[in-house]
């Protein structure tokens, strides 16, 4: 087959696999998720990459609600940022990290937003806590982590698989009480009866399977709280594994099961600045 058939082909399969867009731009289908592996980088140095990719799979140990030095006590609940990010933020469609330092600032809701003050976003909302100063060795670790995973990445468009996979409206209203029997047959198994999650082996912190509701998961104000970024969020990575080219759960089935766990009790937002 000649050369530019095999690039057609290639293109065709790329974009169905979400990446076409990389093509488009770059001439060849570049998959932006699997470099960068920060468990690759030398051990035992102060690098801060190594150092920020130890915060978002670590998280609580080193920041969490019961880490060891009670001034580094910035989240309110054991979760980890990779809980959500998934694979430390290199897995498309769970609000991967790729481009993500090139996407910032950034204008929202007519305020100006740095990447600090968003990372800050997620510890007062998602991690129920209070925000990390901005000239933190652990602010600068994410923020240097977060570069390293985007690095050679294109600076100007988000790539495919940012953020989360965009979910069909319901054919039907959502509804907790059908989304109560899908969590029963699909989710209680690793997140519990309870939704409390199953903690790590002592004296490890934090979660095997994360809580979704009570007083250690993300709180009302986050984004997880929203029926609709949590239905886009399970329908496309969980039950765990799945990944958004082979979903597990119908649309519909998301969209209830999504409406289930955000009526759930959850721990106050923080008021919402003006
Ligand atoms: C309970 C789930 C959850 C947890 C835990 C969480 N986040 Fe997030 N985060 C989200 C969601 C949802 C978004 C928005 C995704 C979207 O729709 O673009 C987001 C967005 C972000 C963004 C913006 C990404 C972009 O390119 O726009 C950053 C940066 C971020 N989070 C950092 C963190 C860090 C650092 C931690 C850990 C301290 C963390 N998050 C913990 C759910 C979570
Ligand atoms: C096989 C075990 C397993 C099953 C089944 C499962 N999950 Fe998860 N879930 C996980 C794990 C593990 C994580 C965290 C992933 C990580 O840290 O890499 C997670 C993360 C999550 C998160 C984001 C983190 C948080 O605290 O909110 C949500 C939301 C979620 N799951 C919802 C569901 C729903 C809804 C179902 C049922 C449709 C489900 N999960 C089924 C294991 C599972």
């Amino acid at each position: 087959m000649g050369g530019w058939r095999t690039g057609i082909l290639i293109a065709i399969l790329a974009a169905a696999a979400g990446f076409g867009a990389g093509y488009w731009r770059w001439g060849w289908p570049v998959d932006w998720y699997a470099g960068h592996d920060a468990a690759a980088l030398p051990a035992g140095t102060d690098d801060p990459v190594r150092y920020g990719w130890q915060l978002v799979i670590s998280t609580p140990e080193h920041i969490g609600r019961n880490a060891a030095a009670p001034a580094m006590r910035y989240a309110g609940n054991d979760l980890a940022c990779t809980n959500c990010h998934l694979n430390a933020g290199r897995q498309a469609y769970a609000a991967p990290f790729i481009s993500t330092f090139t996407s910032f600032p950034m204008i929202s809701d007519d305020r100006y937003l740095t990447l600090a003050d968003r990372i800050n976003g997620c510890m007062t909302r998602s991690m129920n806590g209070r925000p990390l100063p901005g000239d933190s060795r652990e602010m600068e670790a994410f923020i240097a982590y977060i570069r390293f995973v985007g690095q050679g990445s294109p600076s100007d468009i988000r790539i495919p698989g940012m953020g989360l996979r965009p979910l069909p409206a319901p054919k039907q209203a959502p509804d907790a009480t059908r989304g109560r029997t899908v969590y029963a047959a699909s989710c209680a198994r690793c997140h519990g009866p309870e939704g409390a999650g199953s903690r790590l082996e002592p004296p490890r912190i934090g979660y095997a399977a994360p809580p979704l509701w009570g007083e250690d998961s993300f709180n009302a104000a986050a984004g997880m709280a929203d029926m609709r970024i949590a239905a886009a969020f399970v329908r496309a990575n969980m039950p765990f594994e799945t990944t958004y080219d082979d979903p597990s759960l119908n649309d519909q089935q998301a969209w209830d099961v999504a409406a289930f766990v955000t009526t759930q009790p959850r721990p106050a937002g923080p008021q919402r600045t003006p």
